[in-house]
């Protein structure tokens, strides 16, 4: 694989996204609600230590087709969280325009599921009342949301434990079951900020390959922030880098790479090397500016 397999291309406002249902129709004549993630001319800033308003992100455009997966990279404090809690509704927009399937984003919008670096688990609660929650605050009866939340624990490995307290388990454990309650709600947007950055090498892995093979049977749009360019390559259709604060996007690489996509067996294909030392060469001027 060459050329085809790693397109790098600037990010022009309403350039249109791909996404797995084939996207449909030119740019021009796509609408916000065609989107699942549409933002236009986003900047925003922050008051510094000296009460000034110091810019954190800058015109950010960015246009994301619905079941699209992308994912975020660019160096410690340029903005990424920001422009998801912009996106999620947390974050007041201050300048430029951001839609969320068409409409101005809501915080608690139950078409939208979250996942942290750290699991926020409930410790009064058991791994089965942890998974069913978002369920049971969403209005599902309690045979469907268990049964739901019980065969997404099987997905996790995690349904021999669906008694266990979250403090009895590893983090690793307490993330499965976080990935298992964020789920079981099928959203239709996904906003993922660091979710595997605190587990260690091994279950990284096998929690990284557990959601890739979860989320091909969802048709949830993926927002994922991550510093693992494996990651981000090994999961994201598109990964849009960004440069240092304030964040501008940088640059947007096409993951041309087939899919299912193992994220064992990846690394070791040239194509994949490809993409990651041009995202690399291009993410290392960011971090050492
Ligand atoms: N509520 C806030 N008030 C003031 N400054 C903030 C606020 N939130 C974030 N910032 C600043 O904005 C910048 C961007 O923060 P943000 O958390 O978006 O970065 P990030 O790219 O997610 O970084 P990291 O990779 O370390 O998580 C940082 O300099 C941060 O200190
Ligand atoms: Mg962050």
């Amino acid at each position: 694989m060459t050329e085809a397999a790693f397109k790098g291309t600037g990010l022009a406002s309403g350039q249109q996204a791909p996404g797995r249902a084939g996207g449909g129709g030119a740019a021009g004549v796509m609408s916000q609600s065609d989107f699942a993630i549409s933002v236009q001319a986003l900047s925003h800033a922050f008051a510094g230590a000296d009460g000034r308003a110091a810019p954190v992100l800058r015109d950010i455009n960015l246009q994301v087709a619905k079941g699209e997966f992308i994912a975020i990279v660019g160096p410690s404090g340029c903005g990424k969280t920001t422009l998801m809690n912009l996106v999620a509704g947390l974050e007041p927009v201050q300048s430029g325009m951001v839609s969320v399937d068409g409409h101005v984003p809501r915080v608690g919008d139950r078409h939208v599921g979250y996942l942290f670096a750290r699991d926020a688990l409930l410790p009064w609660r058991t791994v089965l009342g942890n998974a069913a929650l978002a369920m049971e605050i969403g209005g599902v009866d309690k045979a469907e949301r268990n049964e739901r939340a019980m065969s997404l624990l099987a997905d996790v490995g995690l349904d021999h434990a669906s008694h266990s307290y979250p403090a009895q388990l590893s983090q690793g454990m307490r993330q499965r079951v976080a990935i298992a309650r964020t789920l079981a709600t099928t959203p239709d947007l996904l906003l993922l900020d660091e979710p595997f950055s605190a587990l260690d090498a091994q279950t990284k892995l096998l929690l990284q390959d557990t959601f890739a093979r979860l989320w091909a049977h969802l048709s949830s749009t993926v927002m994922l922030i991550t510093h693992d360019l494996s990651e981000a390559i090994a999961l994201a259709d598109r990964v849009v880098l960004m440069s240092a604060r304030p964040g501008r996007i940088k640059r947007v690489f096409t993951v041309e790479l087939p899919r299912p996509r193992s994220i064992i067996d990846l690394p070791s294909e040239p194509a994949f090397h490809r993409i990651y030392e041009e995202l690399w060469q291009e993410l290392r001027e960011e971090v050492t500016r």
